[in-house]
């Protein structure tokens, strides 16, 4: 937790109606409206920054940690993408087995390390929560890129800008979210997240990966009917954005129980012909079997214009937290 002026206090990450400056992002719900709203704009800047000039000095002089202890492509090199387009450096941490976590250090020591160096960090971990422990040590920002099945928060901004980017807008609008939704912290996130607007969720899942009853409740708490089905079809049509996951293989104590399971649906340019002409397919990435190659012409498909999206939020980001947006 931390202050507006920049100086961390110890407690639970806050809401950040005073400003990002300083402060940690570990969830969606420190997030207002308008706090979006705001980085939204700011991430539309950084896409005209980079489609005119490519990079910008706003952040030079500025040093990035990037410490992932679970495997990443997009996340990772998007922050580090970010981070470089901004003038600033990257100290990376992909694989923690050749850091001193392999000799036993504790993550309050790693951090406390990086942040000598670094003037925000970037972590993802395995266990939920571990961004808030680590937030609770580090004097610096710290950016949660994901703690295990919990969340997923700068996927979560980056998703609902690709849905503000797309279509236009947020309110009014009907999101599937399909697949794994039981581990998939991003389906966590972008739901919590949606609770800020007027929409309709769906969630489309087999009985053992169900949205998790602690998320459930508290989208039930803020007023949202949901929906749940076990059958894509019940929704293709109706849906503005069908939010696809993978089924999360390493979450799985049961290696059989994962092969039930792993290609319950399939989105095919079949299936999409029963969906609207203005509507979108998201995914956050990587796809195994969930969605059919053949999709990715498809002017509805929206996952890699959603990828490149992850790179102006997390420059917006990284300057709104150092003070510099
Ligand atoms: C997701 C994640 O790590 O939770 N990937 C990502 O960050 N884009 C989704 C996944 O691994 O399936």
């Amino acid at each position: 937790m931390s202050a507006s002026n920049g100086i961390k206090t110890v407690g639970l990450a806050p809401r950040l109606h005073n400003g990002f400056y300083g402060k940690d992002i570990i969830s969606v719900r420190q997030f207002s409206r308008e706090d979006l709203a705001y980085i939204f704009g700011v991430a539309d800047e950084m896409r005209a920054v980079v489609k005119r000039v490519g990079s910008t000095d706003l952040l030079k002089g500025h040093v990035l940690a990037c410490v992932f202890y679970e495997p990443s492509t997009r996340t990772s090199s998007s922050f580090i993408a970010a981070m470089s387009r901004l003038g600033g450096s990257v100290i990376p941490i992909n694989e923690v087995r050749y850091s001193s976590v392999t000799k036993g250090e504790s993550l309050p020591d790693t951090i406390r390390t990086l942040e000598s160096y670094a003037d925000v960090i970037v972590l993802r971990h395995p266990e939920v929560g571990a961004s808030q422990v680590a937030a609770q040590y580090a004097r610096k920002p710290i950016i949660n890129a994901g703690d295990g099945v919990g969340e997923h928060p700068t996927q979560a901004l980056l998703d609902l800008y690709t849905i503000q980017s797309d279509l236009g807008q947020i309110d009014g609008l009907h999101v599937a979210m399909v697949g794994d939704l039981r581990y998939g912290r991003t389906v966590h996130s972008l739901a919590r997240l949606l609770c800020l607007y007027d929409v309709q969720m769906t969630f489309v899942s087999p009985e053992i990966l169900r949205l998790p009853l602690d998320v459930m409740n508290e989208l039930k708490a803020h007023g949202k009917s949901v929906r749940e089905t076990y059958d894509v079809q019940d929704i293709i049509a109706e849906a503005d954005v069908l939010y696809v996951t993978r089924v999360q293989r390493e979450r799985f104590a049961d290696q059989a129980q994962y092969e039930a399971v792993k290609d319950c649906y399939v989105i095919t340019p079949e299936l999409m012909q029963k969906a609207k002409e203005r509507m979108i397919v998201m995914h956050p990435l990587p796809r195994v079997n969930e969605i059919s190659y053949a999709l990715d012409d498809d002017p509805r498909a929206a996952y890699f214009r959603q990828m490149e999206n992850g790179m102006y939020i997390r420059m917006a980001l990284l300057a709104a937290v150092l003070g510099k947006a």
